[in-house]
């Protein structure tokens, strides 16, 4: 699939088949997460694949969203953010959450071309979810990716308009052609 076409097909999914993935296609899915970029060229996530039914109720559970249950995968983000704020102190722990973001949208493309589907879960009880993965205090939790088949196609949703959130030059300039003077 073309990267346009995914990126625009792709969308959160909340309704899933009763039928389990191949694991090869949620392994790759998290390769594509070796590819994003980090500051100073620290990797700083990791990633826990769940199979197990018992571990993905307690994971919805945690996350207080009962559509979670009914996925055969799921993917824990994680960050292990201490060599970067080491690196860039206060502004690296702003870094860690941004190369997450950029990450876990590379694995979220990946799983809409595989012709799998997902939803980014952000909400979620940390303690939980630690307790549950035996995951270290000093490693933070981005998200859970429920993965599985889409059960009820739903169509795309609406796009934003590129009006509302484009300027030139300076913020809330809307207008292209007069180029105003760079007052820097
Ligand atoms: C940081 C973040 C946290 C999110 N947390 C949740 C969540 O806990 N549960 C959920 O159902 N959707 C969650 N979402 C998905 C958004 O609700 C969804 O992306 C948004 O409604 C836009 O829809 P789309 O993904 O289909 O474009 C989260 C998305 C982001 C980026």
């Amino acid at each position: 699939m073309e990267l346009d076409k995914t990126i625009k097909k792709r969308k959160s999914v909340r309704n899933f088949k009763n039928k389990k993935p191949d694991w090869r296609d949620i392994i790759e899915c998290v390769d594509a997460a070796r590819y994003a970029p980090m500051a100073g060229g620290r990797y700083t996530l990791k990633f826990i694949i769940i199979d197990d039914e018992k571990a993905i109720e307690k994971l919805a559970e945690a996350a207080q969203q009962e559509f979670i249950k009914e996925v055969c995968y799921i993917i824990i983000v994680c960050s292990n953010p201490g060599r970067t704020i080491r690196d860039f102190g206060k502004r690296g722990e702003i870094y860690v959450r941004q190369q997450a973001g950029a990450t876990i949208q590379n694995v979220l493309l990946k799983i809409e071309e595989k012709g799998l589907s997902t939803c980014w879960v952000g909400h979620f009880v940390d303690e939980q979810v630690k307790r549950i993965l035996g995951i270290p205090d000093n490693v933070q939790i981005e998200a859970l990716l429920p993965v599985g088949y889409e059960f009820r196609k739903t169509k795309s949703k609406k796009e934003i308009d590129i009006d509302n959130i484009l300027y030139f030059y300076k913020y809330q300039n809307k207008k292209m052609k007069k180029i105003p003077k760079m007052d820097v």
